[in-house]
């Protein structure tokens, strides 16, 4: 998933966009889908409304901090970034009409928790287990924040703190704070792969995708209100006040067990080399970041670094039979490229940064608690997240493998293998263990600069 960034740059700088068609309201639109601040530390908080008129009061008074797509990235000077989201019981408490509420799709209406059947989130994964309140009902907003430094983020949670508690209306069910792992000039996560290499581009915001990127991809598949991959913008959920410029967005906040995986290299490798090979075959890239596809035999840490090259490549014609990058890797599985139909309706905007310290080469695991806590954005959460999951991530029979699930990510107990294709004989790591475990989930749905003001002057029993 992405991560933290510590770039004095803002990654996709909206304020050097010429000569694109003026169509995303990038004044309403709030920035999180749109740009990746540089941001090292980060905080969420996850928030419960002990009634309609406090989470209308905490928001109002909230609205004119949130960043807007036209905002972020105008100034290098930028320290913090706000965004705002809630649940469908978020939404229900706000007070959005009954017939409003119903319009909104059934997999958001029914939250993260209560679809695990479909996304296959079962055992150690299962909501039963989850922290922080994520599958409770009263869960009903996420505030997150980014900040430029971990000063800026305590800075922020003083302010918020002192906000929440004059407010009175409103309850901090839990929160996660978020820091980029060092070292700080490549963006990486605890297992130590390079991160952020992979990004749709969204027409119409001038960014110019990456050789292998394929062209920008239709807003509408990441903003409600837009033409998408499909044609004409699809019907809103009504008022279109609330629902035009909106994203779902689909949390979670995922343990990495990294004793367990540097443990699992060393079992099946006997050489530092051999160990960096059976890592890269997980991934479907080295951990500096260079494609499998690219560099099947040995690691290329310039082609890595290269973003001009490290997307270049695709599955069908240049390794067909997953020679280089196999069938399951992670990212084979995640963009499956030109070896899957409708991919351009299956893409997903990532966001999120690592918890936790991280672990020194060496020394055993100490139980302490570090992953990735992330959000993978979409204008339908069920053709694009819940797809990714169901199929790319835990379908074990998924390109025909048998018994595989994602290597990385895939709800694992042990039953499950994974093939590495060879020339002339295949490997076959059988029962692979768990490397992440999931510790929680939420659906949010992300409303435009206008839907928060609509929402803040809504009443009850309306
Ligand atoms: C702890 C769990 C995870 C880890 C450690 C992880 C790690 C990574 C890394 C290192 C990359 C390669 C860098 C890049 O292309 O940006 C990547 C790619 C990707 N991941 Fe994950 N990821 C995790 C979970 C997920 C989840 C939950 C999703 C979505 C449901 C996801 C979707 C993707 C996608 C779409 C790509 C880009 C593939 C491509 O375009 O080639 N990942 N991930």
């Amino acid at each position: 998933m992405s991560v933290l960034q510590r770039s004095k740059y803002i990654s996709q700088d909206l304020t050097k966009r010429t000569g694109q068609p003026d169509m995303l309201d990038f004044d309403d639109i709030q920035h999180f889908l749109m740009s990746r601040p540089p941001a090292r530390a980060a905080r969420y908080e996850f928030l419960s409304f002990r009634s309609g008129v406090g989470g209308r009061a905490w928001l109002t008074g909230l609205i004119d901090k949130v960043g807007t797509a036209g905002a972020v990235g105008s100034s290098l000077l930028d320290a913090r970034w706000v965004t705002v989201g809630f649940t469908w019981n978020g939404l229900q408490t706000l007070g959005v009409a009954e017939a409003s509420l119903a319009n909104f799709p059934e997999e958001f209406r029914q939250g993260m928790a209560a679809r695990a059947g479909v996304l296959g989130t079962a055992g150690a994964n299962h909501p039963d287990h989850w922290v922080g309140g994520l599958a409770s009902p009263n869960l009903h907003a996420i505030v997150v924040l980014f900040a430029r430094d971990v000063a800026e983020r305590e800075r922020c949670r003083g302010e918020h703190g002192r906000y929440v508690a004059q407010c009175g209306g409103v309850e901090v069910l839990s929160s996660l704070d978020l820091e980029a792992i060092p070292p700080f000039d490549y963006a990486h996560e605890h297992f130590g792969y390079r991160d952020r290499l992979s990004q749709p581009v969204i027409e119409g915001t001038g960014m110019e995708p990456t050789p292998g990127s394929g062209p920008p991809i239709k807003p509408g598949e990441f903003f409600l209100g837009y033409p998408d991959e499909e044609g004409p913008a699809a019907a809103l959920p009504q008022p279109e006040i609330l629902s035009r410029n909106g994203s779902y967005v689909a949390y979670l906040r995922m343990q990495e067990h990294v004793g367990a995986f540097r443990d699992f290299l060393r079992a099946h490798g006997e050489t530092p080399e051999q160990q960096e090979l059976i890592a890269a075959k997980l991934m479907g890239r080295w951990r500096s970041g260079a494609p499998l596809v690219l560099a099947p035999d040995k690691d290329d840490p310039k082609l890595g670094a290269d973003s001009q090259r490290s997307n270049d490549f695709s599955y069908a014609k240049m390794d067909p039979h997953g020679y280089g990058c196999p069938l399951g890797a992670h990212i084979r599985r995640m963009n499956p490229r030109d070896t899957a139909a409708n991919m351009n309706r299956r893409k997903m905007i990532r966001r999120g940064g690592t918890y936790g310290p991280p672990l020194p080469e060496g020394v055993p695991d100490d139980g302490i608690e570090r992953g990735i806590a992330a959000f993978v954005g979409c204008a339908s959460l069920v053709r694009q997240f819940e797809f990714a999951m169901n199929v790319w991530t835990n379908d074990p029979n998924f390109h025909e493998l048998g018994n595989e699930r994602d290597p990385i990510f895939g709800t694992q107990d042990g039953t499950f293998d994974m093939t590495i294709p060879k020339r002339p004989i295949r490997k076959k790591i059988i029962g692979l263990p768990a490397f992440t475990t999931i510790r929680g989930g939420a659906y949010f749905f992300l409303p435009g600069i206008k839907a928060l003001r609509y929402l803040g002057s809504l009443s009850d029993g309306v």
